[in-house]
């Protein structure tokens, strides 16, 4: 976490808000969106995913935008992949950080991946293997994802001793963090201060990442429940994009503006001027015209005299 930073949010619209739309958003928009919010403050974005442009034609462009945002002094660049083809091109773009996903519902990981769950983790260690091998100041930091970790629209409830057993698994073979997500918006405050805190405790003293869905209503609720146990990461996405294609019923994220909005409220320091975040929603608006944004503090302003701290100010 940077100096001066209580809570790191991390904008994954880049990948999750847009791999849902079916129109290609320009390269040159992308490059827009991502320098705007990292000029905004925000100190990690998940830029693209590397994964076949036939499962995805959005992130054709994803060798592209990885470099371009490589070259913002100061930015983590992270980037999605489901596998060691994935980790391969994420290694030769040069990201800083790998986020490898797989579900822990059987079903969503073979819809979403084509793999079961044990050919998924086999995947993961073949792509920790790699890494490992890597000259050190080359070696990207690796994230071990848990998709429908709270719940899945194709099986209904998911154990969470799963979760707690995959969780393990992917931090033995070389996780450097954890992230559960609630893919489909079924969790609540109660099962996820459950989920985080069992998970914390058993992959200790890994960080453990949290990525909501707000499809539901709970998103920042959630949010607040995992900060209660401890959590200090987690993902947003302006303006609330984001879903899974391959998650019937899956939608957005929970909205980074309103996030970030609930954390400075309580005095927890983002980092990110609200702001100049809230104005990178007008390049979505001329970009994607066609795609509702959400946000309840673009609707209703921000409170008068609100003041949020921007680090680049201190
Ligand atoms: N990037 C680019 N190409 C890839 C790739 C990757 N990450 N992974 C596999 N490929 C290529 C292979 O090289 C192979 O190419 P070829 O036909 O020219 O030989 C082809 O794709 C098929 O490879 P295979 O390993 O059999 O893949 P698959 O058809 O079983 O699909 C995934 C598996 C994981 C690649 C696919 O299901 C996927 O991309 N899923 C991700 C879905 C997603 O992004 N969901 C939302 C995020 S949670
Ligand atoms: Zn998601």
């Amino acid at each position: 976490m940077k100096p001066g930073i209580d809570v790191s949010v991390r904008e994954v619209g880049l990948r999750d808000g847009i791999q849902n739309i079916s129109a290609f958003m320009p390269t040159a928009d992308k490059l827009e969106w991502l320098a705007a919010e990292a000029s905004a403050g925000m100190s990690e974005i998940e830029v693209c995913s590397f994964v076949p442009p036939k499962v995805i034609p959005q992130f054709a462009d994803a060798t592209e935008v990885a470099g371009r945002a490589l070259a913002i002094d100061g930015l983590t660049v992270a980037a999605l992949i489901p596998n060691r083809k994935g980790a391969e091109r994420g290694i030769a773009a040069g990201v800083h950080k790998l986020d490898f996903v797989m579900s822990v519902s059987a079903s969503h990981n073979r819809a979403n991946v084509r793999r079961s769950r044990e050919e998924s983790l086999a995947d993961f260690a073949t792509v920790a293997a790699l890494i490992s091998g890597l000259d050190r100041s080359k070696r990207p930091t690796l994230a071990g994802g848990l998709s429908t970790a709270f719940g899945c629209t194709i099986e209904g409830q998911i154990p969470e001793q799963d979760v707690v057993r995959y969780a393990a698994a992917l931090a033995e073979t070389g996780a450097d963090e954890i992230c559960l997500a609630d893919t489909v918006g079924y969790a609540d405050p109660a099962s996820v201060r459950r989920l985080f805190t069992a998970v914390q405790a058993a992959i200790k003293p890994l960080p453990v990442a949290a990525h909501f869905h707000d499809t539901r209503g709970l998103g920042l609720a959630n949010a607040l429940a995992a900060l209660d146990t401890g959590v200090t990461r987690f993902d947003a996405c302006l303006a609330g994009l984001g879903g899974c294609p391959f998650a019937p019923g899956a939608s957005g994220n929970v909205v980074m503006e309103d996030l970030v909005f609930m954390l400075e409220g309580m005095s927890l320091r983002t980092g990110v001027d609200i702001d100049r975040l809230i104005a990178v929603r007008a390049i979505l608006e001329r970009s994607l015209p066609n795609v509702p944004l959400q946000g309840a503090i673009a609707k209703a302003k921000l409170p008068k005299g609100f003041y949020a701290r921007p680090i680049a100010a201190e």
